[in-house]
């Protein structure tokens, strides 16, 4: 889909919000993107994203890079000319509610409100938060510039407006392997995060280099499961490595490694 929205959009849409429905199912029949476009843009959602245009954040949206069952990533533009990839969490709670346990038990997050639109808040907190640290550390990493509401922004991570391809998406070799378990190896030590969604989906490759992202579901080495995600994500690392004719690392040796600190 593509489109650009400015400040001015932005305005005219939340007119439209505010008027009738009538308008709203003229709107409808006008344009097939309108249920995406209703989705995501909603009331607080557009609100969000106007004041991001007025404080100098972003200067336009320029269309659709990727839509989740969470969230929606568009590319949009600073008023300095830089591209931006801008993370929309979809405000539907249900969804959000099943991540709870990436949240409760890790106590940068206590005494929070989970519910609603404060939970959606929070995950999009949370995940600036996370890149905010790995990126202090030098963690290849998309820079993060700014979280407002559901609405994260950050450094886009590719060539006009088209992502750099994840490791899913094009040829991997054993230095790729190493690469990526170095990385979590620093995450780890350096850092005290563990990624926890970690996969062949959530790492671009850029020609030689490995770009970390999707950092929602990160947790710090405190939370009380984060024993459990580390072992997941060099589960899920070494089952996609193998299957692409790379040999098996063993697992178990660099997960006693890691939590032993013996690195
Ligand atoms: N910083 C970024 N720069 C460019 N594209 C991005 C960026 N972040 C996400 N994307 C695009 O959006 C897709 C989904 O992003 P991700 O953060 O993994 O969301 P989800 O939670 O839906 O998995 C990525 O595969 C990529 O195509
Ligand atoms: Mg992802």
């Amino acid at each position: 889909m593509s489109f650009q929205i400015d400040n001015r959009a932005i305005k005219k849409a939340l007119n439209k919000v505010n008027s009738s429905n009538k308008s709203n199912r003229s709107l409808k029949k006008r344009s097939e993107d309108f249920q995406v476009f209703q989705d995501v843009f909603n009331k607080p959602t557009l609100l969000t994203l106007y004041s991001l245009f007025n404080n100098g954040t972003l200067s336009y949206l320029n269309g659709i890079v990727n839509s989740g069952k969470e969230s929606n990533i568009f590319w949009g533009v600073t008023p300095e000319g830089n591209d931006v990839a801008i993370k929309i969490y979809l405000t539907v709670a249900s969804e959000f509610r099943k991540r709870l346990k990436y949240i409760e038990g890790d106590n940068r997050f206590k005494n929070i409100n989970t519910n609603g639109h404060k939970l959606i808040e929070l995950w999009a907190r949370k995940e600036y938060k996370n890149l905010l640290k790995a990126y202090s550390i030098n963690i290849p990493v998309p820079k993060p510039i700014a979280v407002k509401q559901n609405v994260l922004v950050m450094e886009f991570q590719g060539i006009d407006g088209s992502p750099f391809p994840t490791l899913s998406e094009t040829e991997v070799s054993e230095s790729d392997l190493h690469e990526v378990l170095d990385l979590v190896t620093k995450l780890y030590t350096k850092c005290n995060l563990v990624h926890s969604d970690l996969s062949e989906y959530n790492v671009f490759k850029n020609s030689s280099d490995l770009i970390l992202f999707d950092f929602g579901s990160a947790v710090d080495v405190s939370h009380p499961m984060s024993k459990d995600f580390l072992s997941r994500d060099l589960n899920n690392l070494c089952r996609f490595f193998s299957k692409r004719g790379i040999p098996k690392f063993d697992v178990e040796k660099k997960y006693q490694e890691l939590i032993d600190n013996d690195v």
